[in-house]
Order: structure tokens, then sequence, then C-alpha cells
């Protein structure tokens, strides 16, 4: 072996394994976790009082360091946390050494990782609850508003543009829950697990737990070091967000089309073809569409990479790093574009109500006002209107208009004198059940999601309380 196959063999393993050009991000998490860590070795008596002291002082300092933008740490270290390590060393000189005590590496990281997602559930929770808000607000707005609603892209019965705004408000303010069941189910420390089989030093876990603001330490320290279940439940989640944020995105690229031309988008969100000037595409919405592609590819990853790993920790773990990073960076863009999309589409009221008045769109509403109104059984009565349907397209006139003896001349119970003419008003007006199209019902929705919105609020400002002291670094 020649003393450049060495050489060449050194640079490879660097490039192949060095991380702290990327994963500096995680910086202030391990400085947290770390400084948790020294208070507890000095509380507990393990480290000499001087060299805690000045280790506490050399990580708050590299903590103001970093909250200030500052640089200090070498982007060509292993990782982040032998960086730190470095750093401290050059500050503080020897006493660094003691930091190691009672830890590993593979605690730290896989603590510092908790940390950094529980800050970015709370990051991405404030811009679902954005989304909500203002999907909220353009369906308080158009809570009247009568659009058509599809199924298989059909049109299928009138709906109000609010009704179809408050669709979306629910799902995107229940995957900000579902962001939140990721950080009950993470809520442990693996503090002091150390490499794998727990320390010999007298630590109080707890405290450290404590300290970080997770509810206890994590129970086996063999599977602390190695689960990146917590890892896979953010991605997860991200993931579901990635598909309501595709969906909806979808579903502008749908409105804004030509043909349809049911919303408006601003100039700002959308590009002219270089080919044909007339072009009006809906970038945005395409690329919080397309974008998903990368979150769901994400989680993928990281399943992958666990897949098949015995217990503890292996070097393939570090490859945790870049999808969660690409899933929060990715829906963090999305999420803000999306919100930029829900303020500023318009709907096109006029163009909404002709698409909606489809020629015997209501027919389902007469059905269903014989049933109710003349005691006709549902499915007679659907019978009924499939005759009156052909007959009145046969006379090219709505079914309003039919006389009162061509009803007659179907059945004796459609000879009655106020024969009704079900508009899309009237029919979305009826449809009135809890959770319903009516307008009433959309108010009352949007007054009961604006309640449960808060809420979600109220508790995001106390879960951003606990995060405050990592400081706004990202
Ligand atoms: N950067 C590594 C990771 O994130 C840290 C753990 C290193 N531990 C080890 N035994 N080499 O996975």
């Amino acid at each position: 072996m020649s003393a450049d196959q060495r050489a060449a063999a050194a640079r490879r393993m660097a490039a192949i394994g060095a991380t702290a050009h990327y994963d500096q991000r995680l910086a202030p998490y391990d400085v947290v976790a770390s400084h948790a860590h020294v208070t507890m070795l000095l509380e507990q008596g393990i480290v000499p009082a001087d060299a805690g002291a000045a280790l506490r002082r050399g990580l708050e300092e590299l903590g103001e360091l970093l909250r200030s933008g500052a640089a200090p740490l070498d982007p060509d270290a292993e990782d982040v946390h032998t960086a730190i390590e470095a750093y401290l060393e050059r500050r503080i000189g020897p006493d660094a050494g003691w930091l190691g005590t009672a830890r590993a590496r593979n605690d730290l990281a896989v603590t510092a990782l908790r940390l950094w997602i529980r800050d970015h559930v709370t990051f991405l929770s404030r811009k679902l609850l954005a989304l909500t808000g203002a999907l909220l607000e353009q369906g308080e707005r158009h809570a009247g508003t009568v659009m058509p609603g599809f199924s298989h892209l059909q049109i299928a019965q009138p709906l109000t543009f609010g009704h179809v705004c408050l669709a979306y408000a629910e799902a995107f303010l229940r995957d900000a829950e579902r962001l939140r069941f990721v950080l009950a189910l993470q809520d442990e420390s693996p503090m002091g697990s150390a490499a794998l089989a727990g320390t010999g030093f007298p630590v109080d876990r707890a405290a450290v737990a404590r300290t970080l603001g997770f509810a206890r330490p994590t129970a086996n320290s063999l599977e602390s070091v190695g689960d990146r279940g917590f890892a896979l439940d953010f991605l997860n989640a991200g993931a579901s967000v990635a598909l309501d944020l595709s969906r909806f995105g979808a579903e502008l690229v749908f409105w804004s089309s030509q043909p349809v031309g049911l919303i408006a988008l601003p100039d700002e969100l959308v590009s002219s073809s270089s080919a044909m000037p007339h072009k009006r595409n809906p970038d945005a919405a395409e690329l919080v569409r397309g974008k998903s592609g990368r979150v769901l590819g994400n989680l993928h990853a990281l399943q992958t990479v666990v897949k098949g790993l015995p217990l503890s920790y292996f070097r393939d773990l570090q490859e945790d790093k870049e999808p969660l990073f690409d899933t929060a960076d990715t829906l963090a863009l999305s999420l803000d574009a999306a919100v930029s999309l829900a303020t500023l589409m318009r709907p096109d009221a006029d163009a909404m109500r002709t698409a909606a008045d489809v020629a015997f769109g209501t027919s389902g509403d007469l059905a269903d006002l014989l049933t109710r109104e003349r005691r006709i059984p549902f499915r007679e009565a659907h019978h009924l209107v499939t005759e009156l349907v052909r007959l009145a397209g046969k006379q090219g006139r709505s079914l309003g208009e039919l006389s009162l003896e061509d009803r007659r001349g179907i059945d004796e119970r459609l000879a009655f004198p106020e024969w009704p003419d079900v508009t899309v008003e009237d029919s979305v007006a009826s449809r009135d059940s809890r959770g319903g199209t009516a307008p009433a019902r959309v108010r009352e929705a949007a007054a009961e999601l604006r309640v449960r919105l808060a809420e979600s609020a109220a508790r995001l400002a106390h879960e951003e309380y606990i995060d405050q002291e990592l400081g706004d670094t990202r």
C-alpha cells in the first residue's frame, strides 16, 4: 500500500463521511444539550468546578455567536459535534476535554436531532396555522359564493366556495395536529445513554431531561442510540403535509386553467410562456404540488436506511439528516407559497355561478324536494325526475318550465300547482346538514374553526416559549 493510496483513502473517507458542512445547523441544539449535560456533571460533582464553569461559559459564548450569525465552527470537521468540541478546545484549552465525560456522540447526536425536530415542528406548525387562517378568511368571505362541486372532475352538485376553502383549512389544521403527535412520541431525552450501554458515572438523566424540556429520559440506552423512529415520524407527518399541499396545488391548477376559469391568480404567482405570451402558467401552484415529491421521497429514503439495521448505532444512521433538513426546508417554502396562493386567489363569482348552473344540475335537489315535501319515496322520486329530465330535454326547457299537463302525463303526484324551479342558490341553501355547504352552515363552521385555530395558536405560543432559548438561528 503506497503513501499516495493511503492519502487518497483518507481523503475519500472524509468525503464520504464528513457532515459538518451541512449538519452545522444542528449547532444550537448541540450547544443546548451540551450545556444541560455540563450543568448536570457539575451538580453531581462529576467534573471539577472550574472546568465545568469554563465549559458552561464557552458554550454560552458559542450560543451567542451562533445567534449573532457568526460561523465559528470548522466546516471541514467530521461533524458538528466534533467541530464544537474543537472550538471549545481552542477557546478554553484542556478543560474542554471534560465535556465528553459520561456521554458519547451517539446520545448527543440523537438528542440534538430531537431538539431540532421539536423546534421545526413549531416552525412548520406556525406556517400551517397561517395557511389555515388564510383559507378560513376566504371561507368567511365566500360563504355564499356558489360554485360547481366536482366528483370525478364532473360537475356534481353546487357548492359554496367558502365550503371548499374550509375543506382545505380543516386538512391543514389537522396536519398541524399530526405534527404535534410527533412531539408527544419523542418527548424523552436520550442523554446519558452514552455509546450504547449507559455510563458508570453517577449522572442524573432526569435532570438533563427536565432542563431540555423533555418529559423523561428514554427507558433503554441501547434502543435510544439506534432508534430513528422519531425522525421517521417527523418525515411521515411531513409527508402528510406535502400530500395536502399537493392536492391544494393541483386544485388551483385546475380551477385557474382557462377553460375552467373559476379563480384568478395574481401576476406574482404565475409566469408567462416564452413561446405563447397569452399564457398564465400557475407556476407557484404547480411547484407546491411538485415539491411534494421530494418530501415523500425523504420519508422513503430514511425508511430504507433504517430497514435491516440491527440494534444500536451504525454510521448509516447519519444519513438521517439530509432527508430531515430537506423536508423542513421544502415544506417551509411550499407552505409560504401556499399562504400567498390562498390569500391572493380571487374567485370569479360570475363564472362560478354559470359553471354551477349546468343543465339539470339541480335535478337531484328536485328529487329530494319531492321526497321531503310530497312524501314520494326517494327511489321513486329519483326515477320520476329522470323521466322529467328526458322530457324537458326533448322540449328544450328547464325542469321548472314543464307544464302541469306534461307532469301529470308522467305521474299524477307531479301535478301540483306550486311546481318549483330549483336554483343553484336553493340547492346550496337546502344542504344545511352539519358540515354541509349551505351558507349558514359554512358561516357556523368558520366560526367554530376560528375557535380551534385560536386554541392551536395558543398552544403553539407555549411551545415556542420552550424553544426560545435556542434563538432564531435557522
Ligand atoms: N454524525 C454522527 C451521526 O449523526 C454522529 C455519531 C457518530 N458516532 C460514531 N460512533 N461514529 O450519526
